[in-house]
């Protein structure tokens, strides 16, 4: 398993490139499978979660043709073969699960194995499963697969109110509604960018969608959809996370791309903490104004609020702030685990239950540590930018999940930054 090997070296100074979101493409990917006529996405991410969504739809016999280096991805759903996910590739990757309300959909029938346990929460499908049942489909739990059936004539039409926000039951939902009969209402629905990327895509396919980016999407099913060619959406959440390098470390970076309208609710902590963003025709500028980062409190919401997907980025941030801030997590049940890591490079921080408190401290001092999942991993590698000596961050098999091209986009902003091979 490859390790990254990080040694603090001062400010970081020039731009650095964001990417096709990660989240959006693995909703947009099995969007493919709502028609026979072809999809093609552009500004798409490489990246291994990106190339599980690619086994996956190719083992129901999608086609899915990865060009120009990947950043291209062609897809024809025009003869599956299967509308059954196997437990081999859920496995790996859980949004894999956003196959179910498309096959359901446009098949009537589909079997998807249950994603299981993961390291940040119990994550549930309860949700999904529910949206779906009330556009008429049955849902029947076995050997650990999902079997959902729709009525005759297809999915029709139903009113479903989420009793908390959910991203993936949201996506799969929008989805499933597009081919049903008759209007469906989604109420208390996600409304991250994402899924305004989503609804933009299926509209393009043919699609009736109202209400998109807000807590009401309104959906007039059609009875069958077409092709077409999209751009995926910039990831906020690498641009939050490289927003955070020179706030870190020092230095003035332009995350290329960069809108704050992604990032509102974290733009305004950042400029509570102390940092400048500035949005240019580029991107968005950010340096830090004077001196030491202020101590924040944040608190983690769905859009519009503080993203969950930054919380660990912002404890490293938080790390050496001048001052004591609580972070409060209220996603994921089991999301600090990169607290005791950061604890091991001298940080501290006294996690009860779903809170965490920080005192900053001077400086932090490199030590090897543990990646335990996505974000854990890349604030592990921002607090090493930021410390004394070297630090060794383990298992970055998880990082290569979410990020391309870490080291060297890093490594341009002047950081000491290299890949070490399987250690
Ligand atoms: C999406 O996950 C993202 N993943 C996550 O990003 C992100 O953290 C999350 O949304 C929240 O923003 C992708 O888009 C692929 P949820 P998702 O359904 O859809 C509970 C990353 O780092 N819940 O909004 O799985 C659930 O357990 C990843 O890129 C149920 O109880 O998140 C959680 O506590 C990590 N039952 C909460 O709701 C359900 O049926 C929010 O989950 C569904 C969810």
């Amino acid at each position: 398993m490859d390790s990254i090997l990080v040694t603090g070296n001062g400010p970081l100074n020039g731009d650095i490139p964001i990417a096709g979101a990660k989240n959006a493409c693995l909703t947009l990917m099995p969007a493919t499978l709502l028609s026979e006529e072809p999809l093609t996405l552009t500004n798409a991410p490489r990246l291994s979660d990106i190339r599980t969504m690619t086994l996956l739809l190719q083992s129901l016999g999608a086609e899915v043709t990865a060009l120009q280096e990947g950043k291209v991805l062609a897809m024809s759903s025009h003869n599956l073969t299967s509308q059954r996910a196997e437990y081999d590739i859920v496995r790996k990757m859980r949004a894999s699960i956003l196959v179910l309300g498309p096959l359901l959909a446009r098949f009537g029938y589909a079997e998807v194995s249950l994603p299981g346990g993961c390291a940040i929460g119990a994550r549930p499908v309860d949700l999904h499963l529910k949206a779906m049942e009330a556009m008429g489909a049955e849902m029947e739990l076995r050997d650990g697969y999902v079997h959902a059936k729709a009525p005759s004539g297809g999915l029709r039409g139903g009113e479903f109110e989420f009793p908390f926000v959910s991203v993936g039951a949201t996506e799969n939902a929008l989805m499933a509604a597009t081919l049903a009969k008759g209007t469906t209402v989604l109420k208390n629905a996600a409304r991250e960018p994402e899924i305004v990327d989503l609804a933009e895509c299926l509209q393009k396919m043919g699609a009736q969608i109202e209400g998109a980016g807000t807590s009401t999407l309104t959906i007039q099913g059609v009875d069958r959809l077409g092709g077409a060619t999209h751009g995926v959406v910039t990831d906020r959440i690498e641009l939050g996370t490289y927003m955070l390098a020179p706030a870190i470390c020092g230095g003035e970076v332009t995350c290329l791309g960069g809108r704050i309208s992604l990032l509102e609710a974290f733009c305004e902590k950042l400029d509570a903490a102390g940092i400048s963003v500035e949005e240019t025709e580029k991107g968005l500028k950010v340096a830090c104004r004077n001196g030491r980062v202020k101590a924040v409190d944040v608190t983690t919401e769905p859009f519009p609020g503080f993203p969950t997907d930054l919380q660990a980025q912002m404890m490293a941030l938080m790390c050496t702030a001048e001052g004591t801030s609580v972070l409060e997590e209220k996603i994921f049940e089991n999301r600090f685990m990169h607290a005791p890591e950061l604890m091991r490079m001298g940080a501290k921080i006294d996690v009860q239950g779903g809170h965490a408190t920080v005192t900053g401290v001077e400086r932090l001092k490199g030590a090897p540590v543990m990646a335990t999942d996505l974000r854990a991993s890349v604030s592990l590698i921002l607090a090493g930018l930021a410390a004394e000596g070297e630090t060794m961050v383990n298992r970055v098999y998880h990082l290569d999940r979410g990020y391309e091209n870490v080291e060297e986009k890093l490594g341009a902003l002047g950081a000491k930054i290299e890949r070490v091979q399987g250690q």
